[in-house]
């Protein structure tokens, strides 16, 4: 596929050298058009050394090749990144004072703009209408991810990660009519991999948690346009690019962690494994083998139930239950009590959250594994969902399940 790629100037632009390489790594053929203002951010050498191809933003380079007009009629797609206000008002008034412009003025195929600016500027009243305007005309605007800014301040007005950008440009290409972001302007706090109760300087008691689930879970988030917390205890698997980490060893740090995140979330997915007991005493040196060859006893107390605390803060808040969807995990096996989803059901209620995926653990293992299998509970009482595969197509699924939950309940402004 040919693309051609404008590049405005924000400072978001370096972003996009990320998106450039998503799209050739996948095979296209890109051209990349910066403005004049953007090649203060990034030069033109960093774009035609990424694409192959040459680069110019002036309508009387190659003048001989007619490229004002040829770039945008041959192009499969256009993408802007960042679109900036500046150049989404050009864009809406049809101004052609440069190649980007009289390249989008002569667009055949779908135009994708992924907006970055300051919070005031996107929602300044000259932008809206720019954007209904280009979206009435049948071009694609991405909302602008939600969080930190340039400076101090954070807000609507990120440009949203390459991969999600990248996600809804082939969703546009493919004609789909949801390549809007579902999760574009929402935080979303992921806690992942096992925590560590340490007993002594060198010695813990931890779990098999890999953290390879609640990765997967903040990847697929990213890419549905979410800015993504991760929350990570011990993982095997490093984090993904674009998701703000916290680092946390104990449950009482990933406690602390988790509670503060949740202030300003939208959705906290407890996919961590927290202990649920701690040593009692953690020594500050090392534990010796003792000279009248007892055994040591390590005396556990009860960790705290994280997640039974983020359900209760969120329901004592003034904005009441329905501001944040929390969505808890369970690895369940059947027993004489009942059966695997008798046991989740209890434990939904129990914990009070308003998603439980639930793993059976027992027949095959979870832990560490790239394959799962998965059914979602909904304390709305609607059907349980399955869903299987790897943990990638799972974590999907499951992202896409809250998008639709969060959707239902407060659709975005
Ligand atoms: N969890 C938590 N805090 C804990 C223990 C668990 O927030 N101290 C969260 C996990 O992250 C997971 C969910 O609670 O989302 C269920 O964890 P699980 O260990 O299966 O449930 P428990 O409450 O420990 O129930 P039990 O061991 O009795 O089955």
């Amino acid at each position: 596929m040919r693309i051609v790629l404008g590049v405005g100037g924000g400072i978001a632009a370096y972003k996009v050298a990320s998106l450039l390489r998503l799209f050739t790594e996948a095979g296209h053929n890109v051209t990349v058009i910066p403005t004049e203002a953007s090649t203060r951010f990034v030069g033109s050498a960093t774009w035609e050394a990424l694409s192959g191809n040459p680069v110019s933003n002036s309508v009387f380079d190659d003048v001989h090749q007619v490229n004002h007009v040829r770039l945008g009629h041959e192009a499969d797609l256009v993408v802007v990144a960042p679109a900036t206000a500046d150049l989404l008002a050009k864009a809406a008034t049809g101004q052609a004072g440069d190649l980007l412009t009289n390249t989008l003025l002569m667009a055949h195929g779908p135009v994708l703009f992924a907006p970055a600016m300051h919070t005031e500027m996107w929602q300044h009243a000259a932008t809206r209408a720019n954007v209904e305007t280009l979206r009435g005309r049948g071009a694609a605007v991405l909302e602008p991810a939600t969080g930190r800014l340039t400076g101090a301040d954070s807000g609507p007005g990120r440009l949203p990660e390459p991969e999600a950008i990248f996600a809804a440009a082939m969703a546009l290409v493919e004609g789909r009519q949801d390549f809007q972001l579902p999760l574009a302007g929402r935080t979303i706090t992921i806690s992942a991999g096992g925590t560590r109760e340490p007993l002594d300087p060198v010695r813990f008691l931890g779990n098999r948690s890999s953290g390879k689930q609640g990765v997967a879970l903040a990847v697929a988030a990213r890419n549905a346009g979410a800015n993504v917390r991760l929350l990570a205890a011990h993982m095997e698997v490093p984090p993904p690019a674009g998701v703000e980490v916290v680092q946390v060893e104990t449950a009482l740090q990933l406690r602390e962690a988790a509670l503060a995140a949740a202030a300003d979330s939208d959705v906290v997915i407890m996919s961590a494994a927290v202990a649920d007991f701690r040593p009692a005493e953690v020594s500050d040196t090392k534990i010796k083998k003792r000279d009248d060859r007892s055994d040591p006893v390590i005396t556990l107390v009860r960790n705290p139930d994280i997640l039974l605390e983020l359900v209760e803060l969120r329901n004592s808040t003034v904005r009441g239950e329905g501001h944040q969807l929390i969505v808890g995990f369970a690895a369940e096996t059947g027993d004489s009590d009942g059966d695997v989803l008798a046991h989740a059901e209890a434990k939904l209620q129990r914990k009070g959250c308003d998603l439980l995926v639930v793993n059976h653990v027992g027949t095959d293992k979870v832990f560490g594994q790239d394959t799962t299998s998965v059914v979602i509970l909904a304390r709305s009482g609607s059907e349980p969902q399955e869903a299987s595969g790897t943990k990638t197509e799972v974590s999907a699924a499951i992202i896409s399940r809250i998008a639709f939950e969060l959707n239902a309940v407060s659709p975005r402004a």
